[in-house]
């Protein structure tokens, strides 16, 4: 065999069901190994006894340190613009978010402040916090539009996140966001509304940059048949969906979710279980997204428990948003799954790697170390997996490859 890069002597958590994960071996664990990258792609895992006769352009040799694969975020909002810092006071004056959310602040706050924002201006904002992800050993990240309720700044938001990725070399998954918030011009006209999103929607998706559909259903919302007016044209275009549901009440879209074959549904703190065995029918990823929780102080946590009894898949994401998760870290998210949600430590790994990769509809390509998918590998310098998701602000990142190439880390 010939690599373009062959990486020996790592411990390695693979998180491939190959090598055990999901079974018998915790994070699907191989110590001593090796990882070999040809154009892009992992052509080798294994013990370095099993190579064989090989050439490599270039050999990494580590000390035992740990590669996992590189972190997926399937849930953000990272182009925006402004700060809410201003609806931090007031929620710890007593305020709280639907309150500030009726009085034309939250998300309509950060409309305004998008909306004004040149595509320069956002990209700048943006890319700041894009390098935060990159430096946690994110390589792939889902933005979602959602901030402009116009057509002009649905789409500068949707083209700065196809830009980022350009520039940054990372996946970027691109989410239209369309039902997030009515924009005051349609106050006491949601349906006109919905219709006009539908036709964003056809727009937008003719011009290359959606790859998957999101709503926001809850009372302060969208509700469940607007909801479902929008998957529909979603399906007719042969886009994936995935929601915000359940995240301050039950409204069912969980199921709405599953009805239409979707991605995710996700917050889901008020999840039921008949949505549960539902999402877990049809392979409905559930995202925690436990910085939000934090945030707004919530305190009814998602069912784990159910969800585990149903085997529905669970991803871990920040959310990364003005309002409810000023955040960009995944290891802090990965750290709060653990501390405010139970999830053990495999399973908060697992959150961020292969559930978040079919979460995006990219399970045969990305989320775990296995022959034919994509070489994207993180180095740690930690003493094994859990420390992922132990440590609290303490980033022990000492590599990253995206598609076989070396990224520069700050
Ligand atoms: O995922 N729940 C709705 N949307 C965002 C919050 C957006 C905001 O407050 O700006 C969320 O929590
Ligand atoms: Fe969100």
């Amino acid at each position: 065999m010939n690599f373009d890069t062959l990486i020996i002597n790592a411990n390695i958590a693979t998180m491939n069901p190959e090598f055990g994960y999901g079974n018998n071996n915790p994070y699907g664990t191989i110590i001593n190994s090796a990882v070999g990258i040809k154009d892009g792609k992992i052509t080798f895992v294994g013990q370095i006894e099993n190579l064989g006769e090989c050439s490599a352009n270039k050999v990494i040799e580590l000390k035992n340190h740990w590669l996992t694969p590189a972190l997926l975020d399937c849930h953000t909002h990272l182009v925006y613009g402004g700060n809410r810092s201003n609806e931090f006071e007031m929620r710890l004056n007593g305020v709280d978010y639907t309150e500030i959310a009726k009085n034309g602040g939250g998300i309509l706050s950060t409309v305004r402040a998008t909306r004004e924002l040149s595509f320069d201006e956002l990209y700048e904002l943006s890319a700041i916090r894009l390098k935060d992800f990159i430096n946690q050993g994110v390589g792939t990240i889902e933005i979602k539009s959602g901030y402009g309720l116009d057509l002009t700044t649905e789409k500068k938001m949707l083209m700065v996140a196809k830009k980022l990725g350009e520039e940054f070399n990372v996946n970027v998954q691109k989410t239209y966001l369309a039902l997030h918030a009515l924009p005051p011009e349609y106050k006491d006209k949601a349906d006109d509304y919905v219709e006009l999103a539908c036709e964003w929607l056809r727009q937008l998706h003719a011009e290359n940059l959606i790859d998957a559909v999101d709503a926001f259903c809850e009372n302060i919302a969208f509700n469940r048949e607007q909801v479902s007016k929008l998957f529909s044209v979603a399906k007719e275009l042969n886009l994936p969906v995935k929601l915000h549901a359940e995240q301050l009440s039950d409204m069912n879209g969980a199921g709405l979710v599953a009805e239409f074959n979707g991605l995710s549904a996700d917050h889901i703190e008020y999840l039921s279980e008949e949505n549960i065995k539902k999402m877990s029918e049809k392979g409905v990823v559930g995202v925690l997204l436990p910085t939000a929780f934090y945030t707004l102080k919530e305190t009814k946590v998602p069912p784990i428990d159910l969800m585990r009894k149903y085997k529905v898949k669970m991803a871990v994401s920040t959310d990364c948003n003005p309002g409810t998760s000023p955040s960009t870290s995944l290891l802090l998210a990965m750290n709060m799954a653990c501390t405010l949600f139970k999830l053990t430590p495999e399973e908060s790994l697992a959150g961020v790697t292969v559930n978040s990769a079919k979460a995006l509809g990219l399970e045969h390509s990305k989320g775990q170390i296995k022959v034919g998918m994509d070489a994207d590998l993180v180095l740690w310098d930690i003493d094994r997996p859990a420390d992922l998701s132990y440590l609290i602000g303490q980033n022990r990142l000492s590599g990253l490859w995206l598609q076989g190439r070396e990224m520069k880390i700050n």
